[in-house]
């Protein structure tokens, strides 16, 4: 527009001669300076120029980044290569004037004019014009090269962060980084889920304490201040109920350095060790288990045997009694009464060392398939004439969808279902609701699931860890050995399952026994 004012106003006078010409070099050039946009100034100049020549058409071929290019003196701009050549072949035209556009030997394109006046000679004006704009264009694609340059860098920058921050995201971890000033600089999509999830946009540029201000700002501030000083990486654990449940996370804080002018940055990563501990917790159990298996195992033969003689002892005893008795000796009750009760606790302790026995001696069973359900079926059958069992029903929620058969002993099921049903009893005191539920699981291992469900009085999560363990039991002596969860425990093990237990104190528990299913083992 500039430039169509400037011929105007200039060069008025000198339409149709060509010193007119020479204003639109003039303008042609001061409009390239200001605005090194061809695209915008060309129709303008080369519709001046054809006036100005009295030619009867005007084109400007340029050779650019983008292929060749035609712009004509009616505005418009062609870029496929057949038209654009067919026009530089100009069939049939008379008088073509054509300069070519040459910066430091490099061809950029061309300048024509046809059917020009031909007084005077309008080819110097051509030429000049085309000497003026060949720095102009050059720069022109210059700019365009290095705008295309920046943008290509610019988009390669952009597709390594991404794909660097894609790589943070894919991690199952919560990951982000803060600077010495305790501002966040990188934060995962991780990191942004559960209840307490914030969003990156949110994170990104505040400090730490704004984002995580549920944790105690002086501790994170002096976690964070050991790794930027001793340049060490730290290692703990932390409990959180930021997804609903109480999850373990493993928290490592490790210094980052960008310069060699020490730790710049820390980077925080937070795994979910929940499953791999309570692996490892049960791992430990089996170990411990084990381990006092054997011992018991050991201690129990010894045991039996100075039972044994005292059983004999009494026996004798017993007997020579009655002997006396009959002699006619003055004997009170009393003294059978001792023996009775020698003979009772003799047996108790008999008891005791035969289900430690049963509970260590390595055995190998028959076992056959079975029906997870038909087992239930049968111990309660065995259970409704006890007196216990009498007073309170027991549901049975059987899924009778499970047809997957478990490789398994009948009398050992039998026993650990009917030490769960036992322990519910104790624990709803005669008066609550047991549920006996199967169920199919997710996967070839943990095919069957058994559980008993009370209501009964629950149990601390103090004692939770403790319950499978030989001898733990919270009953009077007496009615508790403390055995039946670790005959349980030992019995599933040698099936390849899982005993675990939910528990809430004063609500209820629920036992559940995990098996495999038979091809499984
Ligand atoms: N269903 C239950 N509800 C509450 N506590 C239970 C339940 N089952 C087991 N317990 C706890 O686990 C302990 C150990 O159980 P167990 O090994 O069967 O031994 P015992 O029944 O002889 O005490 C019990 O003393 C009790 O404290
Ligand atoms: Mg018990």
């Amino acid at each position: 527009m500039a430039l169509g004012a400037t011929f105007g106003s200039t060069g008025r006078e000198h339409i149709g001669t060509a010193e007119g010409a020479l204003g639109v070099v003039t303008a042609a050039a001061l409009q390239l300076a200001s605005s090194p946009s061809l695209d915008e100034t060309a129709p303008t100049m080369l519709a001046a120029f054809r006036e100005s020549l009295g030619a009867s058409e005007a084109g400007l071929w340029l050779d650019g980044p983008q292929g060749l290019a035609l712009h004509t003196a009616d505005g418009d701009l062609f870029t496929d290569r057949p038209t654009v050549e067919a026009s530089l072949a100009a069939p049939g035209a008379t008088s073509v004037l054509a300069v070519p556009i040459v910066l430091a030997g490099r061809r950029l394109g061309a300048l024509a004019v046809r059917g020009a006046r031909a007084d005077p000679d309008p080819l110097p004006y051509i030429r000049t014009l085309g000497a003026v704009l060949a720095p102009l264009i050059g720069h022109a694609q210059h700019a365009a090269e290095l705008e295309a340059e920046v943008a290509a860098r610019a988009r390669e920058i952009d597709e390594a962060r991404r794909f660097t921050e894609k790589i943070i995201d894919s991690l199952p971890l919560g990951l982000y980084v803060v600077d010495r000033d305790f501002r966040i600089r990188a934060w995962n999509r991780k990191r942004e889920t559960g209840t307490q999830g914030v969003s990156r946009e949110e994170a990104i540029g505040r400090t730490i304490f704004e984002i995580l201000h549920r944790q105690p700002g002086d501790l994170l501030r002096s976690e964070f201040e050991e790794t930027f000083r001793t340049g060490r990486i730290q290692q703990f654990q932390m409990e959180s109920v930021a997804t609903g449940d109480t999850r373990t996370f493993r928290i490592s804080k490790i210094p980052m350095r960008l310069s060699d002018a020490g730790v710049t940055h820390v980077i925080t990563i937070g795994e979910d060790v929940t499953d791999w501990k309570e692996a490892e917790k049960r791992f430990m159990q089996g170990e411990k288990l084990a381990a006092i298996g054997q011992l018991a195992a050991g201690v129990m033969h010894e045991i039996n045997n100075p039972l044994a003689t005292i059983a004999a002892c009494a026996e004798s005893l017993q007997l020579k009694l009655d002997d006396l008795r009959q002699d006619g000796w003055p004997l009170t009750p009393d003294h059978s009464d001792l023996l009775r009760i020698i003979d009772n606790e003799v047996h108790r302790c008999k008891r005791i060392v035969d289900g430690l026995l049963d509970f260590s001696r390595p055995k190998t069973v028959a076992k056959e398939l079975l029906h997870v359900n038909e087992i239930v079926e049968q111990t309660l059958f065995l259970l409704q004439h006890h007196v216990r069992f009498k007073k309170l029903q027991v549901a049975t929620h059987l899924d009778p969808e499970l047809t997957t058969l478990v490789y398994a002993n009948r009398e050992q099921l039998l026993q650990v279902l009917l030490a769960l049903l036992l322990n519910a009893i104790d624990a709803v005191a005669d008066q609550g609701t047991i549920i006996v539920r199967t169920r199919a699981g997710r996967t070839a291992t943990e095919a069957v699931l058994l559980e008993v469900v009370d209501d009964g009085m629950g149990i601390p999560r103090s004692d939770q860890d403790k319950i499978f363990e030989p001898f733990f039991t919270t009953k009077a002596p007496g009615r508790g050995t403390g055995l039946g969860l670790s005959i349980c425990y030992g019995i599933i093990h040698d099936h390849q399952g899982r005993i675990e237990v939910d528990s809430t104190p004063g609500r209820g528990s629920t036992f559940r026994v995990i098996l495999p299913a038979s091809e499984g083992v």
